[in-house]
């Protein structure tokens, strides 16, 4: 058996689809969404996750209609600044990958400010993915060895120049809603983590739903490409 693992990356996969099998808008998907991640973070606290990584938003979600991309800001903004002193009360370090310049100046106040009031908190970190894409997050890593003028890198450089930099990889990565890809998250840091994919859409997405997700992470035997204690 495999201990708990210690960190947990979610792809919150369906809001949409929710929304239209109850003939309602997409952004009333989110919201239920943004409720169930709500619940998802207490769970994960709760059972003792240490990292727990949210993909929020990705790059390319900025080419969804604009209502929708303001109806998500809207909903980030709210929940990181409503839900700052209970972080604090529970212990959560709030951080954040992906590039949030390009996020409107509201929500990126309402970010530094959460960062900064939770940056002691030690029980465990939530990270947000927004504005994330790993293709881009790659690329800014190796602008950045560019610019500290580094000949030739090496993984671990690599590693520590991305938006990631001293947490540890995923061991367990959910997809809700059906989907089957990884849709440019966590490419690198996924080299070895486990997936779980499950057709139940993200608002539906409960606690014993993730239960069941770790439950069956832990009876996985993870080899790392070596051979494992059956050989
Ligand atoms: C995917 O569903 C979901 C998103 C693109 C956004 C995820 C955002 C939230 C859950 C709300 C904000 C989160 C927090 C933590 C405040 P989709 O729209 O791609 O669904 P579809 O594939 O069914 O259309």
């Amino acid at each position: 058996m495999n201990p708990l693992p210690t960190h947990i990356a979610i792809i919150m996969d369906g809001n949409g689809r929710w929304a239209r099998t109850k003939g309602i808008p997409r952004e009333e998907g989110h919201r239920r969404g943004a409720e169930t991640a709500e619940n998802i973070v207490e769970a994960c606290r709760d059972m003792g996750i240490r990292y727990l990584t949210l993909y929020a938003f990705s790059e390319e979600n900025w080419q969804r209609p604009l209502h929708e991309v303001d109806a998500l800001m809207c909903l980030l903004q709210y929940y990181i600044s409503a839900k700052r002193s209970k972080m604090i009360e529970n212990d959560i370090r709030f951080r954040t990958i992906g590039d949030i310049s390009k996020l409107p100046k509201e929500v990126v106040l309402e970010i530094e400010r959460t960062k900064e009031e939770t940056s002691k908190c030690n029980g465990m970190d939530l990270i947000l993915a927004v504005s994330y894409s790993s293709d881009s997050e790659i690329v800014r890593a190796v602008n950045k060895l560019i610019a500290k003028g580094v000949k030739e890198v090496t993984a671990a450089d690599i590693s520590s120049h991305l938006d990631t930099a001293g947490i540890p990889n995923p061991d367990l990565l959910i997809r809700t809603s059906g989907e089957l890809r990884l849709s440019n998250f966590l490419l690198w840091q996924c080299a070895y983590t486990e997936f779980y994919f499950t057709k139940v859409l993200w608002p539906d997405f409960t606690r014993k739903d993730l239960e069941e997700a770790i439950r069956d992470y832990m009876k996985r035997e993870r080899r790392f490409g070596g051979v494992g204690e059956g050989a």
